[in-house]
């Protein structure tokens, strides 16, 4: 079956007992054993449950993985991911990876003695020169939040099998419709379910899928010895916004190339940084690695007054963190998603002050230029 197909049936099999075409909520925290000794596939909530299963099946035939399991946030599912690794071990993590990722492992990882080296990882020599004999995992983002750095997926795997290293890609940024990176060799794959698979700005969640069963049976002890798989409720709503993925990420697309060729042609505009302009330095790799290019897209104003400025005059796009709802969200990394790195990591990764980060939503595209040109007017 297609894309969209499998978005909207798989897991989500009309309940046998009423007909229900939506699958119940299951807001329960125990079940019922028959006998002792028996059970109808769940005893506790916090080990599995129906809605949780269903959004896993669908998240793991969407990526092209085995098995996925669910997580109450992004960052719990990437911690999880680290789990899997013993003490005295190195990862090798994209340079300009999402704030919050460097804060779990430089403040809260490193005490529990793992050993992690940023580098820019769309130079495959950096990579390189980043090994080290306990080097066990590479940790991508792609695109980085909120760079916009690209790295060649299928390169970074070959080498990863080379030195027989586990290769984990965060795919918050695409979503499984314009990017399957387990098809371009990584093991892993996580997700902010809270951006596009949710896509409605309505509750966090997380996700791990796994290519190697081994890891898969690891990731699942994890999650139910630590308690961090998505409770009831949100696992509906996630699996209610992943039926729309499709559609949404067509009109993301289309949305973020036309604003990202509004502000390239725009005087108050130093720079814009969107995979899908051919100004993008990864652009060829972009195009080939992804089916589309997303609506995430970062552009310099030179400074902080003037990016002050446009925040405080837009009146449509809301001034808020997260991104890949349906509605178009506008933030400065420097000030907010980004403040736990420190400035001089910032400014060596190229997360200016006057960096704005725009999720361009699914609204009509005229209203959204319209907007911000009348915010830029007062830059
Ligand atoms: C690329 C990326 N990965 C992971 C996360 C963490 O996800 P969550 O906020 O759901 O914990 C975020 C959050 O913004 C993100 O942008």
């Amino acid at each position: 079956m297609g894309f969209a197909t499998d978005a909207i049936h798989i897991g989500q099999e009309p309940d046998p007992s009423t007909g229900a075409i939506v699958p119940p909520i299951y807001q329960t925290s125990t079940y019922v054993q028959p006998e002792l000794g028996k059970n109808k596939g769940y005893d506790y909530a916090r080990t599995a449950h129906p809605n949780r299963r269903a959004l896993e099946r669908c998240l793991a035939k969407l990526e092209g993985g085995q098995v996925a399991y669910v997580f109450s946030t992004g960052m719990a599912a990437i911690d999880a991911v680290f789990r899997l690794l013993r003490p005295g071990e190195h990862v090798i993590v994209s340079q300009a990876v999402y704030g919050g990722v460097f804060r779990l492992t430089t403040k809260l990882l490193v005490d529990f003695g793992l050993e992690f080296s940023f580098t820019d990882t769309s130079c495959l020599e950096n990579v390189t020169r980043a090994m080290k004999p306990n080097t066990k995992m590479i940790y991508v983002e792609t695109p980085t939040n909120p760079t916009m750095i690209i790295t060649d997926i299928a390169a970074v795997a070959r080498l990863a099998a080379e030195h027989k290293l586990t290769l984990v890609v965060d795919n918050t940024f695409l979503s499984p419709y314009f990017q399957q990176p387990l098809a371009l060799g990584a093991h892993i794959v996580v997700h902010s379910m809270t951006k596009y698979l949710n896509g409605h700005s309505d509750c966090t969640g997380g996700a791990v899928v796994l290519a190697r069963p081994d890891d898969a049976e690891k990731i699942y002890f994890i999650q139910r010895s630590a308690g961090t798989g998505l409770a009831p409720m949100d696992c509906f709503l996630v699996s209610r916004g992943i039926k729309t993925l499709a559609v949404r990420m067509v009109q993301h697309n289309a949305n973020g190339m036309a604003i990202a060729k509004f502000l390239e042609a725009h005087p108050k505009v130093k720079r814009v940084l969107y995979p899908g302009l051919a100004s993008h330095p990864q652009h060829e790799v972009a195009r080939q690695q992804q089916r589309g290019f997303g609506a995430m897209l970062s552009f310099d104003l030179g400074g902080l007054e003037p990016a002050r400025r446009l925040l405080n005059n837009v009146k449509l796009c809301s001034l808020a963190e997260s991104l890949g709802g349906v509605e178009t969200l506008i933030s400065l990394p420097a000030v907010m998603t980004h403040v736990s790195m420190p400035p001089e990591v910032r400014q060596q990764i190229g997360i200016t002050d006057g960096l704005v980060r725009l999720s361009v939503g699914i609204e009509d595209v005229e209203d959204l230029i319209a907007d911000l040109d009348q915010a830029l007017a007062k830059v």
